[in-house]
Order: C-alpha cells, then sequence, then structure tokens
C-alpha cells in the first residue's frame, strides 16, 4: 500500500498515515472518552464525543474499514468518592449503581461499542500497573517528596480538585486544585492563591508525602515532535493542536499518584493504601486495556494488537475540551514512556511500540438554555429523561445538525422541538413516508422504472454525489455540514415530488411515469437512509422496513452480564456485532418487495413541549436552590 512521504517519529520508521480516501481499508481505532460514574450523564456528555464518535465509527465500517471503538465507566477519583461519602455508601457500590445507569443510557442511545467496559475490571488493574511498572523501568518515573493537602479538622486527605482558589496564570477566581477552568492550565494545589476545602471551606493544611511524578520534561521532545507531525497533516482542529503545542512550553513533572484510598494500587507501595494510582493516569489507560479485554473476550486474546502496535493504524480519540491535556500530553507521554522513545531511551514493555493518537478531536462545550449545565444548580437534562420522553434519533438529530461540534453551542427546548417538527418530521419523515404511503397504495411493491427523464436522473445523480461529499465530511469529523448536506438532498428529493407530481397521475396512460417516479422516489431514500444510517440508527432500520427490507442496516449495540475474566465481581458490558452493514455507496432498490401502507417514522412535537420542558427546569432548579 502506497503511503505518504510525511517524516517518521524519533527514528524515522514511524510514518503519517495518509488522508482517509487513499486507503480503502485501514484499522481503526475509535477511543471514546470515559463517563464518570460519579452520577448519571447528561445530553451535554453525550453530545460532547457519545454521538459523534458513533457517527463516525458507524460510518466507518460502512466506508470498510475495521474500528474497534472502545470506552467504558471512569470510576476512580475523588467525585466518586466524595458523592459515595454523601450518599453514606461505598464507592464500588456507587460505581456499581451509575455504571448500570450508564450503560443503559447509552445503548438506549444506540452507541455502537465493541467494548464499553469500566476501569475496576481486574484486567484493567493489571493493564495499568503493567504500565506503571513499563514506565518506571525505563526511568520516566520519579520519586519525589511533595507537599500535599489534608484537612486540619478530618485529618483526611484533600484531593486537588476539592481545594478551589485563584488561578495563579490568569488570576481567575474559583480555580480548582487539579486544573484551572477559565485559562485550561493544570495546576497543582499548592499554585492556587488562597486555597479553601470546597468541601467545608476551610483552609488545607500542607504536609510533607512522597509521590510517584511522571518525567514529562524527558518526554516533551518527543511529544512535541510528533505534535509537530500530527500539525502538518492540517487534520486536527487549530484550536487543539494550538493547546497542546502552547502547553508543552511549560510542562513539568506531574504527580502519577495521589493519598487517597481508592484507586488502583501503587505496584511496590502495598504496604501503603491510602496511596494509590492517580485517576487519569489509570483512566486514559483504559482505551489500551478495554481492547485486551475486547480481545480476551473475542477468543484471540492477541487481537487488539493490530489497533495497538501497527503504526498505520489510525487512533481517533473523541472527547470533550476539558480533556485535551490528558490526550494530547498525559497519555501520549504515558505511550512514549513505556515504549522507551523519550530522552531517556529504554525497551518497550509487554505492550509493544504502542501507537499514538493520530486525531484528538475535541468538542466545545452544549450549554443548556443559555448557561452552563450544572447538577447542583438543577440546570440538566439527563439523557434517561430525554430518552423516556423523546425519539433517540430525536436527539442524535439534534446533537448531529446542531451540537458543539467546533464552537460551543446551545441546547433550547424551543429548537429542539422546531428541529423535530420542521426537520426531521416534515423534511425526511415526510419524504419516507409519502414515498412508501404512494407505492403501497398504487403498486404494492417497489415499481420497476421505464425510460428515466432527465428530472429523475438529476435527483438520483445528487444523491450518489453525496456518498462522496458527504463520507469527506464525516472523515474529517465536521458532521453538522455533513448532516446538513444530507438533509438539502432530502429537501431536492422532496422538491422532486412537487415537480413531478405523482400524486396527480391518476390516468391509465400515466401508469408508465407514475411507477418511474415512485422508483426513483424509492432509489433516493434507500440512498439517503443509507447516509442517515450513521446519525439515525433506529430510524434506518425503519425507514429499511418501510420499504420492505429485512435488514438491520445499522446493527444496534446490546448489553451482556458478563464474568470479570480474572475472578472478580460481574458486571454489564456494552457489545454488538456490526459487521453486516451495507457499504457507504449506491444500493439498487429490490422491484419487486412489498411494500405496505406505512406508520409514520418520527414523533411530530406538540409545540407545548417545550413550555413544559422550561416549567419542569425551572421546577427543578428552584427544588435545588
Ligand atoms: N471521566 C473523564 C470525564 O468525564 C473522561 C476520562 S477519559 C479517559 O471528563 F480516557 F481518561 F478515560
Ligand atoms: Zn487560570
Amino acid at each position: 500500500m502506497a503511503r505518504g512521504a510525511a517524516p517518521g517519529i524519533g527514528d524515522g520508521t514511524r510514518r503519517a498515515p495518509p488522508p482517509l480516501e487513499s486507503d480503502p481499508m485501514s484499522t481503526v481505532l475509535s477511543a471514546v472518552a470515559w463517563p464518570y460514574a460519579n452520577g448519571p450523564r447528561h445530553i451535554g456528555h453525550v453530545a460532547g464525543f457519545g454521538v459523534p464518535s458513533d457517527v463516525f465509527s458507524r460510518y466507518m465500517r460502512m466506508a470498510g474499514h475495521d474500528v474497534l471503538m472502545v470506552s467504558g465507566t471512569d470510576e476512580h477519583g475523588t467525585p466518586i468518592l466524595v458523592e459515595a461519602d454523601k450518599e453514606g455508601i461505598s464507592a464500588r457500590e456507587l460505581a456499581d449503581r451509575n455504571n448500570r445507569l450508564i450503560v443503559e443510557d447509552l445503548v438506549a442511545l444506540g452507541l455502537s461499542y465493541d467494548l464499553f467496559t469500566r476501569t475496576t475490571t481486574r484486567n484493567h488493574y493489571q493493564v495499568v500497573q503493567d504500565m506503571f511498572v513499563a514506565v518506571r523501568d525505563n526511568g520516566y518515573m520519579i520519586e519525589q517528596t511533595t507537599s500535599g493537602a489534608i484537612s486540619p479538622s478530618t485529618g483526611r486527605t484533600l484531593p486537588d480538585r476539592y481545594i478551589e482558589g485563584t488561578c495563579p496564570i490568569c488570576g481567575a477566581g474559583g480555580a480548582r486544585g487539579d486544573q484551572c477552568d477559565n485559562c485550561g492550565n493544570q495546576l497543582d494545589p499548592t499554585d492556587l492563591i488562597d486555597p479553601v476545602s470546597r468541601i467545608n471551606g476551610e483552609t488545607p493544611e500542607f504536609i510533607e508525602t512522597s509521590h510517584w511524578f511522571l518525567d514529562l520534561p524527558a518526554l516533551a521532545a518527543e511529544l512535541g515532535r510528533w505534535l509537530d507531525e500530527r500539525e502538518a497533516t492540517g487534520l486536527w482542529r487549530p484550536n487543539v493542536i494550538r493547546f497542546s503545542q502552547n502547553i508543552l512550553e511549560d510542562i513539568k513533572p506531574r504527580a502519577m499518584t495521589r493519598d487517597i484510598d481508592w484507586g488502583i494500587p501503587v505496584p511496590g507501595w502495598e504496604d501503603q493504601p491510602n496511596k494509590r494510582l492517580y485517576v487519569w493516569f489509570d483512566a486514559v489507560i483504559g482505551y489500551l486495556s478495554a481492547s485486551i479485554e475486547w480481545a480476551r473476550r473475542s477468543g484471540d486474546p492477541e487481537a487488539w494488537r493490530r489497533w495497538w502496535n501497527d503504526p498505520e493504524t489510525l487512533a481517533y480519540y473523541f472527547m470533550g475540551k476539558d480533556n485535551i491535556v490528558f490526550h494530547s500530553q498525559i497519555w501520549p507521554a504515558e505511550m512514549i514512556a513505556q515504549n522507551g522513545e523519550g530522552d531517556k531511551g529504554g525497551e518497550p514493555g509487554r505492550f509493544g511500540e504502542l501507537t499514538l493518537p493520530t486525531e484528538v478531536v475535541s468538542s466545545e462545550f452544549l450549554t443548556m438554555e443559555g448557561k452552563k449545565f450544572s447538577s447542583s444548580k438543577g440546570i440538566v437534562i439527563y439523557v434517561r429523561d430525554v430518552l423516556e420522553r423523546y425519539q433517540p434519533d430525536a436527539l442524535r438529530y439534534f446533537i448531529s445538525a446542531a451540537g458543539p461540534e467546533n464552537h460551543d453551542a446551545d441546547f433550547t427546548w424551543v429548537d429542539f422541538v422546531s428541529r423535530t417538527n420542521n426537520e426531521l418530521v416534515a423534511g425526511w419523515g415526510n419524504l419516507v413516508n409519502r414515498t412508501a404511503a404512494m407505492i403501497a397504495k398504487n403498486v404494492g411493491e417497489i415499481p420497476a422504472a421505464g425510460e428515466l427523464e432527465d428530472v429523475d436522473t438529476a435527483l438520483l445523480d445528487q444523491i450518489r454525489t453525496g456518498f462522496t461529499t458527504v463520507g469527506k465530511l464525516i472523515e474529517s469529523h465536521r458532521q453538522r455540514a455533513a448532516i446538513a448536506e444530507i438533509m438539502r438532498l432530502v429537501g431536492e428529493a422532496n422538491a422532486y415530488v412537487s415537480r413531478t407530481e405523482p400524486f396527480k397521475m391518476k390516468a391509465e396512460e400515466q401508469r408508465p411515469r407514475l411507477l418511474t417516479v415512485l422508483h426513483v422516489l424509492a432509489q433516493a431514500v434507500t440512498d439517503l437512509n443509507t447516509m442517515l444510517a450513521p446519525f439515525l440508527p433506529h430510524s434506518a432500520n425503519a425507514v429499511e422496513k418501510a420499504l420492505g427490507g429485512d435488514r438491520e442496516i445499522a446493527p444496534m449495540p446490546r448489553i451482556d452480564e458478563v464474568e470479570d475474566l480474572d475472578g472478580g465481581p460481574g458486571y454489564p458490558i456494552i457489545t454488538g456485532d456490526y459487521t453486516a452493514v451495507p457499504a457507504w455507496e449506491h444500493r439498487p432498490v429490490t422491484v419487486g418487495q412489498t411494500v405496505v401502507k406505512p406508520t409514520p417514522i418520527f414523533v411530530k412535537l406538540d409545540p407545548a413541549v417545550a413550555e413544559q420542558e422550561l416549567e419542569r427546569l425551572e421546577a427543578e432548579a428552584s427544588d435545588e436552590a
């Protein structure tokens, strides 16, 4: 296979992958951010990485690539511990409960993970500890004494995120001990000006404690080379590449262990149960451990290497912008260190030479009726509540058409209702419905076409071209433009109905033309439905059925209750068989396929819905206040 001539990383053997269109078949890793299991997830989360990663993965499978899509719940760290304390249950109990809720929500939304697991499996613990040891053996973990915060009244350690103060870099108030949301910089709690505990407001006391630090300065040159190479591809969103390069400038060793009693034990420190690996050190390794778990469950335990040890693998990471630093710095640094490719050299650990991200695909934030989501202030819509009241594809449509792809976006109920009614129902739903209804009434099966007129070929050709245009947009993560282009073609097909007026062709001598127009419409709907399948998988299957097909063209994920592979407690996973997808191309309709009177695919919403939802929101917000 001919490859681009971009310079390789380090020793010059690694090559930048070419743009996808030139490569008929690639191995593609879809690495989706792991939702925290500290509570149920709201629509901001699925808008940021859930739906976009699914659209991309479904499309890539249809385009013939070998996709592995992995994620899971992120269950360690302080938020879980604090929430569990509040409820008077153990961290594990809380994580179990939220893991199950999140799994159910993501399946209901139709997200097609090959494996969605969790960070509390024994497999994950082992992989994380092996990574830690490999990184340390290569010399990239340095032990340092640091000042750790404790609560003077309880004597418990006070984790970074639970300390708040003024950011020393940008001067904003309310910066957390781990990160400033205003300027996006990573912080240490001791950097904060006037620190206080977010739990009880007291001033923390700093004590001396020992920790393992990732030697980021020794990995910075290699990180920089990798980022420059990525920049040269022109594929990353400019803000993401710029941010990633900027944070390299002032790079410091970063603690990868914490004073906390919930998390993965630190190899060599098993006698110190109050010290654990930092939640972000462990969570990002989830992409690798989940791939290994997937391989072990598939019966070919080494199969994960195809997505990790082949430098030509394309690895896409999907997340919200508050996660960029962990995916464009910490995780690649861990891999470079494990590979032995930093300034101190070294040998690859048991995972071999790991492939760094091809693209860090980061979205912006979704706000809600103009405000930042906040569970504590009641400004929130949980995925579950939306799915109980509305169709999953209505939410997927809104997110795809109006989500926070490359600038912040606002969810409003008025918008949701109007997008659903004006675009989904009146545009696409109407086209499907009138096509199936006219075929059912006049023929009862998909008719053969007579001779095509210009108006017919003009429509069909435009739609065929759509496969190329829309495919390229999805490959470059411009899903808003992609779905807008499909909806434009839907509009063309509806205009074709108005122009040809098949509903007026009642006379016997008009019948040949009627059959041709209905054939053209069936073909248009079929091709448009193929293009919409990554975005609207539930309705894609319904549309296929409405035209008499019996195939699930958008395979759905399922929940399996599984045993832990290494003897831990069992848990639910999301998995599925997504191999039987139609190709991303024009697919001729089957003439003679039975078509019966259709039922509407999409539910039209009462405009009063917007007011009701707003009232509900206000009621919840005042309950919380
Ligand atoms: N739990 C994090 C969040 O919700 C995302 C973790 S992504 C991982 O922001 F890769 F680190 F797991
Ligand atoms: Zn700041």
